[in-house]
């Protein structure tokens, strides 16, 4: 596997997303993970991130040197070119003015990173210091108007940097270089695929678990689905899956649970219909964190008695991801492998309760999650189905939730969700991209505790207006409201105040996030 080196902000993240793309596994490591620790991984390469900080800053990320003795290929990036010519004798300095964004790189001489690349193309750059003296053995191989060292390499002991960052798509020929380390350096097999993966985790699976009995939280949601599709493929009826419907899920989610796992899987699934004693439990609660904690408490403890009522049930299989590993300990904790604590650690367990867990997916990015469920045999609109809070529709009714409102909601929001798959259907027939620019990322419909005038025929009403919100984004940490046609907004308009009765206004949410949050509570 290649050992991606994290300098920090995420950056080695994407660049073993990349590998993985080429079908090589590649893992983070913290940076200043030990020579010896390393060796004990027994990676077949390292790659060397970039980074937010300045190679002689006080605070700077830094790495154990002897990393270099190891006889691994090595290729930096960036941050990862200027530690990796400190280390080795070169020297890093200012530039006179930084260098943000395309650049044009030249070639020069032999490289076997840009072997097969053109003599000159578009990079992209994001640096203020740069190598002003390569270490000896290396020889620089392009340079850019500002960048005297763009690369450079030292081939008779495998090492190679690039200043600029070949692993963003803005670097054009950025995938080939990859693969010319991967493939042509390290001689590395493309072993990374559905089939193989699926093949590995089944016979991990197996080993682990032996003939005990694993219960898992099905909630509908990318995570879970997939984890209860791999570990059923694994262990069969070993597994049971609870599904604890707190009925504040979306219009046709528990019947597609259903669906899905009891008709198509043949999982051994109890569906626990909680819906009454949440009703009870959140009845007049209006405070939005306070429904979050109720909810999120209450799962558990339904949880937990239905795992009792199973009985001898040892293991709990959970859908943890790699991100959430890598965001919970390995940048808190500031690096070392050891520290790195998955969420698992905030299931409440009752008292004298205990389970060995099982984690799955705790390798995995969400894209190969989300690939890796197609392989299984989940349907794509569940695979790709949009983020949705575990509090559900909870968090959507401004106030206080009641059966009523709740009523209103479900049959609004499937109305917004039908009008804009459909409108995201369209873009994608247009464009051919999934993501294309004007897509929808998120899209649902709010209940605010508000009634407005309105009137029908010679009456007039008194009704709930309803909220649309619909955002463009990739991560949910920013978001942008989506620029809708005004046909598709006055469909959905005239459809939910149609539809759905007890309606008689709709609104549009037109504010970015920040200031705004996506959600409205
Ligand atoms: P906000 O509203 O903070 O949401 O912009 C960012 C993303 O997180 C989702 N979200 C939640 N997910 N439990 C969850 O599992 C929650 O309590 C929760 N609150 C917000 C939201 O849907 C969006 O995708």
């Amino acid at each position: 596997f290649v050992a991606v080196f994290d300098f920090g902000a995420q950056y080695g993240q994407l660049i073993a997303r990349r590998v993985r793309d080429l079908n090589v596994y590649s893992e983070i490591v913290p940076c200043d993970i030990s020579a010896d620790e390393l060796a004990a991984m027994a990676p077949s390469a390292i790659i060397l991130s970039g980074g937010p900080a300045s190679v002689y800053a006080d605070d700077a990320p830094d790495m154990d040197k002897r990393i270099f003795d190891l006889g691994l290929p090595i290729l930096g990036f960036c941050y990862g070119q200027q530690i990796m010519a400190v280390k080795l004798g070169g020297k890093v300095g200012h530039t006179k003015k930084g260098e943000y964004g395309p650049a044009q790189l030249t070639r020069r001489g032999e490289s076997r990173i840009l072997d097969g690349t053109p003599e000159t193309q578009t990079i992209w750059m994001s640096h203020r210091d740069a190598v002003s003296e390569v270490p000896e053995g290396f020889s620089v191989t392009s340079v850019t108007e500002t960048c005297p060292v763009a690369s450079m390499e030292d081939a008779s002991r495998n090492f190679y940097a690039t200043q600029f960052h070949p692993e963003v798509r803005h670097s054009v020929h950025g995938n080939e270089m990859l693969k010319n380390f991967l493939f042509n350096v390290c001689g590395l097999d493309k072993t990374w695929t559905m089939d193989n993966i699926i093949d590995d985790k089944v016979a991990q699976i197996r080993e682990q678990v032996g003939d005990r009995k694993v219960i898992l939280a099905l909630s509908g949601g990318v995570d879970s689905s997939v984890v209860a599709a791999l570990v059923h493929r694994a262990i069969g009826d070993q597994l049971t899956c609870v599904f604890v419907n707190h009925g504040m899920l979306r219009k046709g989610e528990p019947e597609m649970v259903e669906e899905v796992f009891r008709k198509q899987f043949n999982v051994p699934l109890v569906h626990v219909h909680a819906e009454e004693r949440y009703a009870k439990l959140l009845a007049g609660v209006t405070e939005p964190e306070k429904k979050r904690r109720l909810i999120g408490t209450e799962f558990w403890k339904v949880f937990f008695d239905e795992a009792q009522k199973i009985g001898d049930v040892e293991m709990l299989a959970q859908g943890t991801i790699y991100p959430d590993i890598i965001e919970s300990g390995a940048r808190k904790t500031g690096g070392k492998a050891s520290t790195i604590k998955s969420h698992h650690n905030l299931i409440p367990f009752p008292d004298g309760v205990h389970f060995d867990l099982i984690e799955p997916l705790d390798h995995f990015f969400k894209d190969e999650v989300r690939e890796l469920g197609v392989s299984l045999g989940l349907p794509a609109k569940m695979v790709y189905r949009q983020p949705f809070p575990g509090p559900g529709l909870a968090i959507r009714i401004i106030g206080d939730v009641t059966p009523e409102k709740l009523e209103i909601l479900k049959n609004a929001d499937a109305i917004v969700r039908e009008e804009l798959d459909a409108y995201n259907e369209r873009l994608f027939e247009e464009t051919g991209d999934r993501n294309s620019e004007h897509s929808c990322w998120q899209y649902f419909a709010v209940l605010p505790d508000i009634k407005s005038v309105g009137v029908m025929g010679d009456e007039r009403t008194y009704q709930r207006p309803v909220i649309v919100r619909a955002v463009e984004s990739s991560d949910a940490m920013t978001a942008d409201w989506a620029k809708l046609p005004y046909e598709v907004i006055g469909k959905i308009s005239s459809r939910i105040v149609d539809e759905v009765a007890g309606v008689n206004r709709v609104v549009y949410d037109v504010t970015p996030k920040p200031p705004a949050t996506i959600e409205w509570e």
